[in-house]
Parts: structure tokens; sequence; C-alpha cells
């Protein structure tokens, strides 16, 4: 019976695997525990999935790194769906994984982050386009790139041999995740980046981007992205698996299936709002005011983020939804924002 843990099941991510997990055709195999925030939350996922699908949630976090390591420690295959930025708790489970491993175990680690990131402050689109199949290219990203402490951590344990390491890199995920556990009120269903341009907007009364809002990122439905979790986490168990299915230094999986500009984007906002009576058709640059209001830590929507998927394509993985799905999402973006 495989042993798996995930973190961040009340999340956006987290909780689109977990919910592939349990109604995978093998669930019934599966010893799932996950970590939740909160004491009620675990009791509420105890009881409506514990004895079901065989799941035990623990109430912990990030910070109980103790507790990390022990979980870890008694998992086959570790998903790390919470902050992707943790580096202290992201060695708490490689030092679970390491304990696996010498107790006769093969640990698998599947990691999720986000690097690519630049200051074009919405003026220009950037080159390059980063390959996940160029491993080289990938290597010459600098240690200031957002969670590259990260993404290095799990390389060096990987090389080490205790542990095979992936490491998913989605672009700006998109869609209402959905499920049993969106159904009781357990898991988070928006996403990031458009949600927060589509509620700084209404606050303004009008789409927006910051500068020209030339600048690019790659785009992914939510079901996608959990869709490629799922094709490693089934791979790793195939005999003969395609030979870009790799780990470690060249386990690295870009999540997008196509690209936009963030010009669409708040266009694509603002086309919904004026239609409401509120501002125009045409998006216009956030002040610098607006900038320090609504995004007093700074925002990565000015920043491009550019990638090309190969090596989940290359294994296999099929995602369905593209950039015209994406601008078609905002409109329940806006809806749901509004519902709130
Ligand atoms: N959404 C995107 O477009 C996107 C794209 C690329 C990468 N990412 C990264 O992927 C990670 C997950 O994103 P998401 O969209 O799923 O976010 P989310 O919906 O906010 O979910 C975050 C999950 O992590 C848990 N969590 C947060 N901090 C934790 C901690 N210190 N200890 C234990 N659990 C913790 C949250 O628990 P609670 O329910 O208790 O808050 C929640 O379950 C983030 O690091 C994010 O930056 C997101």
């Amino acid at each position: 019976m495989p042993r798996l843990f995930l973190t961040g099941a009340t999340g956006y991510i987290g909780g689109a695997v977990l919910t592939r997990l349990l109604a995978h055709p093998l669930q019934h195999t599966f010893d799932i525990t996950i970590l939740v925030r909160s004491e009620e939350k675990a009791a509420t996922f105890n009881r409506i999935f514990g004895q079901k699908h065989n799941l035990s949630a623990v109430a912990g976090s990030y910070s109980d790194l103790d507790l990390l390591k022990k979980l870890a420690s008694n998992s086959d295959v570790v998903f790390a769906c919470a902050d992707a930025d943790d580096l202290p708790a992201a060695k708490a489970i490689l030092d679970g994984l390491r304990d696996k491993h010498s107790s006769g175990g093969s640990p698998i680690l599947v990691h999720t982050v986000c690097v690519l990131s630049d200051s074009a402050d919405g003026m220009h689109s950037s080159q390059p386009v980063y390959s996940d199949l160029d491993i080289p290219q990938l290597e010459t990203l600098p240690p200031s790139q957002p969670h590259r402490d990260v993404d290095r951590a799990l390389v060096e344990a990987d090389s080490e041999g205790y542990v095979k390491t992936f490491i998913i890199l989605p672009s700006t995920i998109y869609g209402f995740a959905s499920g049993p556990l969106v159904e009781a009120g357990l898991q988070n269903y928006r996403s990031q980046q458009i949600p927060r341009l589509v509620d700084v907007s209404l606050k303004r009364g009008q789409g927006g981007m910051v500068g020209k809002g030339k600048n690019v990122w790659g785009n992914v439905h939510i079901d996608d992205v959990a869709n490629l979790y799922l094709r490693i986490f089934d791979l790793v168990a195939e005999n003969s698996p395609p030979s870009d299915f790799a780990h470690g230094r060249a386990g690295f999986y870009f999540a997008e299936h196509g690209e936009h500009t963030l010009y669409q984007v708040g266009e694509a906002i603002a086309k919904i709002l004026s239609g409401m009576g509120k501002g125009t058709s045409v998006p216009t640059t956030f002040t610098d005011e607006e900038i320090r209001l609504y995004f007093p830590n700074g925002t990565s929507l000015g920043s491009n983020s550019r990638c090309r998927a190969f090596r989940g394509i290359n294994i296999g993985w099929k995602p369905a939804m593209n950039t015209q799905d994406m601008l078609y999402s905002i409109k329940a973006e806006v809806e749901a924002a509004l519902s709130v």
C-alpha cells in the first residue's frame, strides 16, 4: 500500500491534486496523509474522507519541522503543494525522506515552485523563452530568481541518491478548482494572479495593468496542472517510462499551455466591466499610488515569465485548455469576485 503525504490540501493546487488522488483507479490501495493548518479542518477532512478514502488529516504547518520530517519519513511519495518558498520546510521533508530511504524505501518528492521573473514593469516582453528540456539554460537562472534556493536543495538531494525529485513549475493558473473538497467548503477554488487583477480592477472601477501590459506570462488551467502531477505519479510506477521522464537535475516540468500579455488580461477585464457600466473598455496603467495601495508587497504582474512545457508533453501530459479558454474564464472570475 503506497503511503502518500500531501501538503496544501486546502489550497487551489494541492486540493486539485488530492481530488485526483481520491478519484484514482488505484485509490483503494493508497494510504493518504495530509497536513492542514487547523484542527477544525483536519477533523472535517477525517470525518468526510477519512474512512472512505483511507485518509488521515494531521493538524500542523510548515513551521512544525519535526512533524513534517516525521510525516515525510513515513511516506513513499510526497506532494508538496503548500508554500513553494519555504526552504526550511523543504529541507525538513527531505530529511524525512532520507530517513525513509535509510529504512529501505525509495521515496519520491513532487514539489511545486514557480521560477522566472524579471523587472519589465509591463514595458516589454522578454527573451529567452525557457524550455524544460534545456537544462543548461535553466541552470543559468540566478539564485535571486524566486524559489531557486528550494529547487537547488531538491536537485542536490536527488543527486545524493536518497530521493527522486520532480519539480513542477506552473505559469499563471486559471479556472475554478472543483470536486468534493470544494463542495465540502474545504478547498480554495480560485487562483491568484487573475483574481487579484479582477479585484483591483473592481476597486478602481476600471480594468488595468502594470505599465503598458506588454509583459508575457504562460497560462495553464487548474485541471491540466493537476493532471500533470498525476501523470508523473503514474509514471513513477511504470517499468519503461518515456525517455524524457526525468528526475533530479533534469526533473523540471513547466506547466503551461499558451501565453498572454497582461494587456490582454487587462483588456478582457476592462471590456467586462465597461459592459457593466464601470470604466472604459480600454485598460489603463496602474498609477504609482495604485501600485503602492493595491500591491504593498510588490507584484509579479509587470514581469515576464515565459517557458515551454515540452517535457510534460513528451511524457504524455495532454493539456486541454489554451489562452482563449483563459481569456474566456475571466467573466466567471468577475462574477465570482462580485458574489463575495
Ligand atoms: N496559483 C498559481 O497560479 C500558482 C502558480 C505557480 C506556483 N504557485 C505556488 O504554488 C503554491 C500553492 O499555490 P496555490 O495557488 O495552491 O495557493 P493557495 O490556494 O493559497 O493554497 C496554499 C495552500 O498551502 C497551505 N499553506 C500555506 N502556507 C502554509 C504553511 N506555512 N504551512 C502549511 N500549509 C501552508 C494553505 O493552507 P491554508 O488553507 O491553511 O491557508 C493552502 O492549503 C504557492 O507557493 C504558490 O506561490 C501558484
